[in-house]
């Protein structure tokens, strides 16, 4: 997705230290831009990849292409161990730091001491529990075999879905014109001229259908959290009142892909 560099680089202050890169939809994030400016103001880049383990950019999977990449593995993503997820960098220190963070800053596990490669332990600085329990990970490395083969499916999925998509007027598919490899975690669509109350009908209507539809995402400045800081954030809030998202997953089937096509163009008429 194309960037605005001078809007990133007017919210670049003395006291930035990195940028963080959401891949949304797992769908790359315009990297080159991002990492130039970067470059220029001596600043990290964090990919938040959750949404794209083994998508693509320019060749390269996302998460490798910054100083660190962050995978989540909550139940509903595309590699799911209930809870829990991964960093993954190339830098040597933050790698070391990030060991020692995760694991209440100690210098050596219970599993190192418990093997008897070690037999005591420091604590360098206040940490975390951050670890991902072994039961968890061999759940993750057996997902992990088998997350190609289910990307390839929802390639599938999507390429229907944006052929049939693409024909009803009052919709867009965001990343329709998208050439990389890319996990289609979820199937966005952004209603056209549309209002939030018109974009709730429809998904009601679907719903009534049996045609489940989810949002990604409120906007962030509206939630209770943040909505003191007054954003005024309007292409923001135009597509998060208008988005939904349509069924996505490995195993739909093309005459359901047909039927959601079909109610989505008689109700959004
Ligand atoms: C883009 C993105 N980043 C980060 C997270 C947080 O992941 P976790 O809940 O595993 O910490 C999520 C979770 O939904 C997400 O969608």
């Amino acid at each position: 997705m194309n960037i605005d560099p001078v809007d990133i680089e007017r919210k670049i202050t003395p006291k930035t230290k990195a940028i963080v890169v959401v891949h949304m939809a797992g769908f790359p994030a315009d990297m080159d831009s991002i990492m130039s400016i970067a470059q220029k103001h001596n600043l990290k880049v964090i990919e938040d990849a959750c949404h794209g383990p083994l998508s693509e950019y320019k060749g390269k999977k996302l998460g490798t292409i910054g100083d660190a990449g962050c995978f989540s593995f909550f139940s509903n993503k595309n590699i799911s161990t209930g809870e829990g997820g991964m960093l993954i960098t190339n830098n040597e220190d933050m790698a070391k730091r990030a060991r020692l963070l995760r694991s209440h800053g100690m210098t050596t596990m219970s599993y190192q001491r418990a093997k008897g490669h070690a037999t005591a332990y420091d604590i360098m600085e206040v940490g975390y529990n951050y670890r991902i329990d072994d039961i968890r990970a061999s759940i993750a490395i057996v997902q992990l075999q088998k997350l190609l083969p289910d990307l390839q499916k929802r390639a599938e999925i999507r390429q229907k879905y944006v052929e049939g998509l693409s024909l009803i007027k009052g919709i867009v598919v965001p990343f329709a014109d998208n050439t990389e490899f890319v996990s289609n975690y979820i199937m966005p669509v952004v209603l056209v001229n549309s209002i939030k109350e018109h974009r709730d009908i429809v998904r009601e209507q679907l719903h009534m259908a049996g045609i489940q539809t989810s949002i990604h995402y409120p906007a962030i400045h509206k939630f209770s959290a943040y909505k003191d800081y007054g954003a005024q954030l309007p292409i923001t809030e135009y597509v998060t009142d208008n988005e939904f998202t349509l069924p996505m997953f490995a195993s739909l089937r093309d005459d359901e892909i047909r039927y959601i096509i079909a109610n989505v163009k008689s109700i959004v008429k």
